[in-house]
């Protein structure tokens, strides 16, 4: 049934981590990623994932076709340009899901329609009707969102003219985005308001806002939407997205929570904020981009009190100095949480208290193995060491083509690095050494002999560390991302030996693409 706006009683959350989050350098995911992301948006319970943009790419195909079989409650959304041949790749790759959406954008601005499309506004109305009909025309159960690009900076008269002749033509939801970040928050409150009063037909669609961070106002213009009669915000997980980013979903959501007082009952969302947390940390493994400490509800130092008044008054009483529980987005108080004794049934009830309730028992066997083999070497397990050695175990479930078998570095600073190691490879062990400009250098020199690189033809696009947690025993984490054409492959690594997670790392990059180019 298509989505009707007039049973809706609280505010939807779109989420486009998947779409508009990728398109941040450094998030782009492949497939299996994004399974895995869209399995926890569904337990975070929002209301519609978009999961791509078909025609942009085979890759992006895929991931909607694979996203639309792997969740059963949200809409699933591809993303298409106001032509028909997007509109039919979206409804290829939306086949099998339950709840199919097609979102078709097109620019509304003087400045997009003078420069980038060379449209007259008469031009810009006939194509957006054109094409929501021809969404429409694909089903009884298909549902069409239309995006007037740059909403922000257009004519408020030529919006209510689109938006209503797009009503018109079978859209049920229309997206007023603010896609350079440029409003103010009481500007575009104004502009949902004028929009709601002046769009004649306005009672046969939802209001969606879609908000972008340059000026780091994209929360407060989505809130000030809401205030203003919007029921559908999009957003991402840790406010990934184009340049600064989009509005991101855990500090909206919060804000309606926490301040449900000011915004009321209708004003909340359905998402359960418990997984929130899971999930930011879930995007932070797949793909190594860390959110900095002080970012609001997700960032290490969200509930970190270093002053010794603040501390007193939280010993005192929590609510002196903390305005929600950290228990509520899903993050326990308790660092510590297992050591060298935990056995296999512990790790399974922790890891399900993380979000992760759906592991294979292959997935857990590796979980478990690599837990009892930090276990050894590092007294104190922490969470956040439990889901480094998990996205590294998820991640290395496939089978291997090549394994470190071994590996041995001499570096200092009065010689040139040098790296010998040895690697499986269909049950033989092939040795390789080189030297580098640092260790890690050497090792990925060596490892680019072993595997002929060259001959692969895939370059090395990143590299990123990241200490799990503190302290000179933490275990390093390393997402290495490597390319061939514009694929992209992601490899992990997590050891206390940051040296060994690089080159397994690289190693675990390297089977992806050729398990997954094949
Ligand atoms: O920022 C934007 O305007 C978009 C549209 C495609 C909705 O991402
Ligand atoms: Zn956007």
């Amino acid at each position: 049934m298509p989505y009707n706006p007039g049973m809706q009683k609280h505010i939807k959350i779109f989420d486009t981590t998947l779409r508009d989050g990728e398109q941040s350098p450094g998030c782009s995911m492949n497939i299996e990623e994004k399974i895995a992301m869209a399995k926890m948006l569904e337990k975070l319970n929002v209301d519609i994932i978009e999961a791509g943009f078909a025609i942009s790419s085979p890759g992006d195909f895929a991931a909607i076709e694979a996203v639309a079989q792997a969740v059963k409650k949200p809409v699933v959304v591809s993303l298409s340009r106001a032509v028909e041949k997007d509109i039919d790749a979206s409804w290829d790759a939306l086949r099998r899901a339950r709840h199919p959406r097609i979102h078709i954008f097109l620019a509304t601005s003087p400045i997009h329609l003078k420069y980038k499309l060379k449209m007259t506004p008469e031009e810009v109305l006939h194509r957006a009707v054109n094409a929501v009909r021809h969404a429409r025309s694909k089903g009884k159960n298909v549902d069409v969102e239309f995006s007037a690009e740059d909403a922000s900076r257009s004519n408020r008269d030529f919006l209510v003219k689109i938006f209503s002749a797009v009503i018109e033509a079978g859209a049920s939801t229309i997206n007023v985005p603010d896609t350079n970040g440029y409003a103010m928050p009481r500007e575009f409150g104004e502009l949902i308001a004028y929009l709601r009063q002046n769009i004649p037909n306005i009672q046969q669609a939802a209001i969606s806002v879609h908000n972008h961070n340059d000026l780091g106002l994209a929360v407060a213009t989505s809130l000030a939407a809401i205030e203003n009669g919007a029921t559908q915000c999009e957003a991402t997980i840790n406010g990934i997205g184009e340049r600064a980013g989009n509005c991101s979903l855990e500090e909206l959501v919060m804000a309606l929570q926490v301040r449900r007082d000011y915004y009321g009952k209708d004003r909340q969302t359905q998402i359960n904020t418990r997984f929130i947390y899971p999930a930011s940390r879930l995007l932070t493994s797949i793909t190594g981009v860390q959110v900095q400490p002080n970012k609001a509800i997700v960032g290490a130092n969200a509930f970190a009190h270093e002053s010794g008044i603040h501390q007193d008054g939280i010993l005192k009483k929590r609510e002196t100095y903390e305005i929600m529980k950290a228990g509520d987005i899903g993050r326990t108080d308790s660092k510590l949480v297992m050591g060298k004794h935990s056995g296999r049934h512990a790790l399974v009830s922790k890891l399900k208290e993380l979000g992760y309730t759906d592991l294979t028992g292959a997935e857990i066997d590796n979980a478990y193995h690599k837990f009892k083999e930090l276990a050894d070497k590092k007294k104190d397990i922490t969470e956040w060491d439990l889901e480094a050695l998990l996205s590294d175990s998820v991640q290395q479930t496939d089978a291997a083509v090549y394994t470190l078998e071994s590996l041995h570095i001499e570096t200092g600073n009065k010689i040139q690095p040098s790296a010998e190691l040895s690697v499986n490879y269909q049950d033989k062990t092939i040795q390789s050494a080189s030297s580098g400009n640092g260790p890690v250098d050497a090792i990925f020199k060596a490892i680019d002999a072993v595997i002929h690189r060259d001959a692969l033809g895939i370059h090395l696009l990143d590299y990123i560390v990241h200490a799990v947690t503190e302290g000179t025993d933490a275990l390093g984490q390393v997402t290495v991302r490597v390319q061939k054409n514009r694929k992209i492959y992601t490899g992990h690594g997590a050891n206390t030996d940051v040296l060994v997670a690089s080159a397994e790392a690289y190693l675990n990059a390297v089977n992806k693409y050729l398990l997954r180019s094949a």
